[in-house]
């Protein structure tokens, strides 16, 4: 069984999430989503505000039929060694040094590493905008 994991925050559940976790899922069988946890999207994306708290973002991805598992991360970079996966998806914007430790982790360690191109148009960020 091949295992994908993909990280994100997932503020504001959108088309693009979506479309990201079942394209995940057509690169493997069992899709582990892990969300970033409250505390440190606040140290690591602090221009990001947050609508809803974890828990909440737990509870919507959880309901998605593609995905098999929800966990929450600190940093990427210490959860990836946790995990039991074959596959590590991300998107293009997902570069910040401790993407890039992960991704060298996986290459360092035989497992796989996917980008993603994001769906055009919607952002999370584009919905605060234009909610506000
Ligand atoms: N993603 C995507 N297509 C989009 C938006 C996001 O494929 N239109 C992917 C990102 O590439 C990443 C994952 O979804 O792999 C989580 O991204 P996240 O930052 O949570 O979503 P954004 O909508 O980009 O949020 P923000 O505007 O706060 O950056």
């Amino acid at each position: 069984m091949k295992k994908v994991v993909t990280f994100g925050v997932f503020d504001y559940f959108h088309l693009g999430h979506l479309r990201l976790f079942k394209r995940c899922k057509e690169k493997g069988d069992y899709l582990i989503v892990a969300i970033h946890d409250d505390d440190h999207v606040k140290v690591n994306k602090p221009e990001c505000d947050l609508y809803y708290t974890q828990q909440e973002r737990m509870e919507m991805i959880s309901e998605i039929r593609c995905v098999d598992k929800v966990i929450f991360y600190d940093q990427v970079d210490e959860t990836i060694k946790r995990i039991d996966f074959d596959t590590l998806i991300v998107g293009p914007d997902q570069i910040n040094p401790h993407f890039q430790a992960a991704i060298k982790y996986c290459n360092e360690h035989n497992k796989e590493v996917i980008v993603l191109p994001r769906t055009p148009n919607i952002s999370s960020t584009d919905i605060k905008i234009y909610k506000k």
